[in-house]
């Protein structure tokens, strides 16, 4: 019997991951849902879709992500964010079902100097990250044997908004460029934290819990940006580092989000890929779909 999933927000990054990685794998039987088949922030929705199909795992990637414009409607990310968790885990509660959901490094407030591992209290300081941690808690209370948390960061892939399309068209059309280089962070491809969600829920034993993803290996914006235009060839761009407060942002970014992975990778024996390498595989990706 294929296990049979539901992914919301199937048509952001993460959910056009797990498409792509699920699509040809007869384990599964997949429901993808974006807003128009499926508004998470609805429970009687919800509910009669978790109800008529006999599911196993709820995949929830759908999220309020832009973290600058919940500044001006935190309510709006929260609906999103923290009610809409709520909801999922309610119907999953109700009806036995599994669920695992993604967060992010902004519920620290990046002062560490050492990675981040699940055992550091959260310390939001942007609405952003107040709303995804409200939907952490929430979840932990509904279903704390039943669901899995993957923090993750810098998150990119083929499609959609991201960083490295960004510095991609950035680098084609400008002369120069600069870019910050006093945060430092895990670049996470989707493609791999799809894969370690598949991880999670093929491996034989079921471990409820936070798990912190990204790549291995740590870089700042500055140092990303020129390995995107290396990896891609492109010279014409001259690319200068620069401070943060050169570029002030609505919401606060945390200076440091390095993950500490250890958990992920001792619980399923399972290896992370290094951010080049997975970098390098996202722009050859990229460069086929042009
Ligand atoms: N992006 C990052 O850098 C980053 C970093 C750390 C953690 N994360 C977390 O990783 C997860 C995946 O992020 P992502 O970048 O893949 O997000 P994304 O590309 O922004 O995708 C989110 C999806 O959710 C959909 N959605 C919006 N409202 C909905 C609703 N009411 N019901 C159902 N679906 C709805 C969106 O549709 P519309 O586009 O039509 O609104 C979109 O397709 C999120 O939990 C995010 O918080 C992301």
């Amino acid at each position: 019997m294929p296990m049979k999933l539901l992914v919301t927000g199937a048509n952001g990054q993460l959910g056009r991951e797990l498409r792509y990685l699920l699509d040809d794998d007869s384990r599964f039987e997949v429901i993808y849902t974006d807003v128009a088949e499926l508004d998470i922030t609805r429970q009687a929705d919800v509910d009669a879709c978790v109800s008529s199909h006999r599911l196993d795992y709820i995949v929830n990637c759908a999220a309020y992500t832009a973290v600058d414009r919940a500044e001006d409607d935190e309510p709006a990310a929260m609906r999103l964010n923290a009610h809409a968790v709520e909801v999922l885990a309610t119907a999953a509660a109700r009806h036995g079902v599994r669920m695992v959901h993604v967060s992010t490094d902004y519920v620290f407030d990046g002062e560490s100097c050492v990675p981040y591992n699940e055992e550091d209290a959260p310390h939001p300081l942007s609405a952003y990250g107040r709303t995804k941690w409200a939907g952490e808690r929430a979840l932990l209370s509904i279903l704390p044997q039943q669901s899995i948390i993957f923090r993750t960061a810098w998150l990119y892939s083929p499609h959609g908004k991201n960083f490295v399309k960004t510095m991609l068209d950035l680098g084609k059309t400008r002369d120069a460029l600069k870019v910050v280089y006093d945060q430092v962070g895990n670049p996470t491809s989707a493609i791999d934290l799809a894969r370690a969600i598949v991880t999670a829920i093929t491996y034989p034993t079921w471990h409820p819990g936070i798990y912190h993803f990204g790549n291995e290996g740590a870089v700042s914006w500055y140092d990303f940006t020129k390995a995107i235009h290396r990896l891609v060839g492109i010279t014409t761009c001259n690319v200068q580092p620069c401070r943060s407060d050169e570029y002030p942002a609505k919401a606060h970014r945390p200076k440091y989000s390095v993950f500490d992975k250890s958990k992920y990778k001792t619980t399923f024996q399972a290896t992370v890929p290094y951010w080049i390498d997975s970098l390098t595989s996202c722009l050859e990706r990229l460069n086929e779909l042009k």
